[in-house]
């Protein structure tokens, strides 16, 4: 399997930079996935992999090639790059068999019948879909022409797949099932993938590492847990569900393995323990992260949680869980509890979370 390069990639169109020096590796086997909002460049960055798209400078190398470096006017097709695409506008062909559809590929490369057969044969079976291969293409579920398109994808056997949010066209259960079906076979083939999406719990589920990006930039690559714990920046962090984000004030620092800082805090009418990354200094301003679903109602069980009391201003229940909105000292909290917590309107409450769970930026 084939590791993807790209160094300092840039796409200009006109005077407008849609890509702006990305950085990226995709190592042999792993799964990266782009994300971040409309516009930010990811499906502009996929397509100049992919050939589609020419880059305006940079390189880009697959395997030990380099395949596009428009400095030395490098740009090698896109049907020269063994690659898999899934792009979501490329639905399956309607008038085709399914058959017919995972055999395209290979007919176009002009392969035997016989391999051709036995080559749908095993791509169908990858995605269980060896059962429709008489089908016509459109006597299918949404979620089944998705799977079809994998296999047309994976029928050459590509070292690398690309996939421009493959999934989007599904409701909300084929999307999870899809997704997690798609995931263990990309693990057990160990096909390098750089996927492309801008939902967030498909990113964090499916991937090895996620890069956030916005206005053609890389903000943080790394991994799902990495992004969405320790986020390098508020924008980051807000990218990601609704986050509390409170004024504080640094009052001790000690330093805390890993290369973090563990920082006493206080705020309005509450104080704790948060972690950082920067080199904070007593007296230094921050803001603090609280994710909604890190609040237990109730004071702290620990000395060093945090607490914060408040007035239900807002309650949503959610099925699995109850979203708050609690009027505190330090601003109004999101709070997510269990679904049978019902605490009443205007209910004064306290509720805590552990230290683990607050992570300090530097509010400059
Ligand atoms: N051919 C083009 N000519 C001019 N501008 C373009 C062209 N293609 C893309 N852009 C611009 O480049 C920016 C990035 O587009 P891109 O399609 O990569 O975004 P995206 O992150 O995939 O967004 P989405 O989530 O909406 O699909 C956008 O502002 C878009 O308008
Ligand atoms: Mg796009």
């Amino acid at each position: 399997m084939a590791e993807v390069l790209l160094e300092n990639v840039s796409r200009v169109f006109g005077g407008f930079t849609a890509v702006d020096g990305v950085d990226l590796r995709v190592a042999a086997g792993e799964f990266v996935t782009l994300l971040g909002p409309s516009g930010c460049g990811k499906t502009t960055t996929l397509r100049m992999v992919a050939g589609l798209e020419e880059a305006t400078g940079g390189r880009i190398s697959i395997g030990r090639r380099v395949v596009s470096e428009p400095d030395k006017h490098i740009h090698l097709a896109p049907d020269r790059r063994q690659l898999g695409m899934v792009f979501q506008s490329y639905a399956i062909w309607p008038h085709m068999r399914v058959f017919d559809n995972v055999a395209y590929p290979l007919q176009v490369r002009r392969r035997p019948a016989a391999e051709i057969r036995e080559r749908v044969e095993r791509a169908l079976r990858l995605v269980e879909m060896e059962h429709f291969a008489d089908r016509p293409a459109p006597a299918l579920s949404g979620g089944q022409q998705q799977r079809v398109a994998i296999a047309r994808a994976m029928v050459f056997e590509p070292e690398v797949l690309l996939l421009d949010e493959p999934l989007s066209n599904l409701d909300a259960r084929l999307r999870t099932q899809m997704g997690d079906e798609f995931r263990s076979l990309q693990k057990r083939l160990g096909i390098t993938t750089l996927y492309v999406t801008h939902d967030q719990d498909e990113a964090m589920a499916l991937s090895d590492r996620i890069v956030v990006m916005r206005g053609g930039r890389m903000l943080q690559a790394g991994s799902p847990q990495d992004i969405y714990r320790r986020p390098s920046s508020e924008i980051v962090a807000s990218f990601f569900g609704a986050p509390n984000l409170l004024d504080a004030t640094v009052t001790t620092v000690e330093q805390a393995p890993s290369n973090l800082s563990r920082l006493a805090v206080r705020g309005a009418d509450w104080q704790g323990v948060a972690y950082g990354n920067h080199m904070f200094t007593p007296g230094s301003r921050v803001r603090v992260l609280v994710r909604p679903e890190d609040f237990r109602m109730g004071t702290g069980n620990d000395e060093s949680d945090a607490t914060w009391r408040g007035e239900v201003v807002a309650s949503v229940f959610r099925g699995a869980r109850r979203s708050l909105r609690l009027r505190t000292a330090a601003g109004e909290l999101n709070v997510e509890v269990p679904a049978l917590t019902q605490p009443a309107m205007g209910e004064a409450v306290e509720v805590g979370a552990a230290r683990s769970a607050l992570w300090a930026f530097a509010n400059t």
